[in-house]
């Protein structure tokens, strides 16, 4: 480390909350495709796009021009205000692309956490009913409601209650860790069939307004359910009026291997919350779904100042131009193959990994002392990823436990990058002591 970032740093520590936290101690100086380069000149390869954001990879030219020709045009008039068509286009664009051919609408807003918490004021307002559920492993945002849906308390909730009410937590199709103790496909995916009864125990169906749920449980730990899973909780849902939320966040815009996931699933949710990924790098977040549901509330109800910002809304129809005009979906399969291909090689050699999993190239290893008591192990799996970070690879933990490498790579990203990424992944085995 340099003069330059050793003084970066104690400034960090000086002016900045360590709650507002930082995975690496780099600082970036520019980024392209698959790579950053920091303050020092060191090549960075990406294996977290900037938590699964650079979908099309970093500065992609599309978008670039697209928010520089933007922000020559007008940055900001608030669309509640003065209107301009990039909010609409993009609207009516997000409406064909989510699963479901039934009239649909679309709002804007920043974050994914803004999305979430519109989703769950819109499924209330016109469900007129008040509870909602979500998952254990479920992360959905940092706010009050948001942290509230999530079922992770270190460090997302940890003395930050009280939190929004009647919020229950089901258990996840965690089919390594089974809630239940048992196998698939035996089980008859009993986790989702359990709806029935959580019923009994801990709200009345007709009471419930929504039930939101991740395709693939991202900080939760890349858990992904059996296929008949989410149809099993869609139909329970559609038999009590209960609105179907999928959380496409971090697993939309391509991260899965289809444009999201729930089409992988064979569901139709009623509504689904987008963001990260959609805005190729610039922040923005949408709730898109049934008009009959989103245009329910109130005139005033919805929206905020910045939510769709011009520069935004520009960069996340570049993203999606990209994703038509040069095959991108394509690309993260074949990423995804590679990677998996590459991470199935390094469990053949390595014991501590307990279970490759993922959709598409969003991918993980879950890190255990042995394979047969499946103790996680949090410690080693920091060593690894610090010292990928030593070695210029940029990858992050994830799960309840702490114990699994997760990658979100951009989707465009080469082989040779993604090579050699593969190669500091197996050295941080290595000299990590793992087994
Ligand atoms: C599934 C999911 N929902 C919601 C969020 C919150 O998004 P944001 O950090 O943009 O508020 C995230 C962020 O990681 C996420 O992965």
């Amino acid at each position: 480390m340099n003069e330059k970032t050793s003084q970066l740093l104690e400034r960090r520590k000086r002016f900045v909350p360590k709650g507002v936290f930082n995975v690496t101690s780099y600082f970036a100086q520019s980024a392209k495709q698959g790579t950053i380069t920091d303050v020092e000149g060191r090549e960075l390869i990406d294996f977290a796009g900037g938590i699964g954001v650079v979908n099309v990879g970093h500065t992609h030219p599309k978008v670039v021009e697209a928010v520089c020709k933007q922000a020559e045009r007008f940055t900001h008039t608030c669309f509640h205000v003065v209107m301009y068509q990039e909010y609409i286009d993009l609207a009516e664009k997000l409406t064909n692309l989510t699963p479901g051919n039934f009239p649909k609408m679309a709002a804007l807003f920043n974050s994914g956490a803004e999305a979430v918490e519109n989703a769950v004021k819109s499924a209330r307002h016109y469900s007129g009913r008040s509870a909602v559920i979500s998952f254990d492993c479920g992360f959905h945002g940092r706010t009050l409601l948001s942290m509230s849906l999530t079922g992770k308390v270190k460090p997302y909730k940890l003395g930050f209650g009280p939190f929004a009410p009647e919020i229950y937590h089901m258990p996840y199709a965690y089919c390594y860790r089974c809630p239940l103790n048992l196998n698939y496909p035996e089980c008859d995916v009993a986790c989702a069939r359990n709806l029935e009864n959580f019923f009994i125990k801990n709200a009345a169906a007709e009471e419930v307004a929504c039930l939101i749920v991740e395709p693939v449980a991202g900080e939760g730990g890349f858990i992904t359910p059996p296929k008949e899973y989410f149809s099993i909780l869609k139909n329970i849902c559609k038999k009590y009026g209960i609105i179907f939320i999928a959380d496409e966040i971090q697993t939309g815009f391509g991260r899965t291997g289809t444009m999201f996931a729930m089409e992988q699933y064979n569901v139709e949710p009623d509504l689904v919350t987008a963001a990260k990924s959609m805005g190729g790098g610039l922040p923005i977040s949408a709730l898109i779904g049934r008009s009959e549901i989103l245009d329910h509330p109130q005139i005033g109800g919805m929206g905020g100042t910045y939510g769709g910002n011009p520069i935004s809304c520009a960069a996340s129809l570049a993203v999606l131009e990209a994703f038509e005009e040069e095959n991108i979906l394509y690309k993260g399969q074949e990423l995804g193959r590679k990677m998996k291909q590459g991470f199935d090689k390094l469990a053949g050699r390595y014991a501590c990994i307990g279970d490759v999993r993922g959709l598409g190239s969003m991918l993980a290893m879950e890190i255990v002392t042995d394979r047969k008591t499946k103790t996680p192990d949090p410690d080693l799996t920091k060593k690894i990823i610090s010292y990928a970070h030593e070695k210029g690879l940029i990858t992050m933990a994830c799960g309840n436990f702490g114990n699994v490498i997760r990658t979100l790579a951009p989707l465009t990203m080469d082989d040779e990058t993604l090579d050699r990424g593969l190669k500091i992944m197996e050295q941080a085995f290595n000299q990590s002591g793992a087994k």
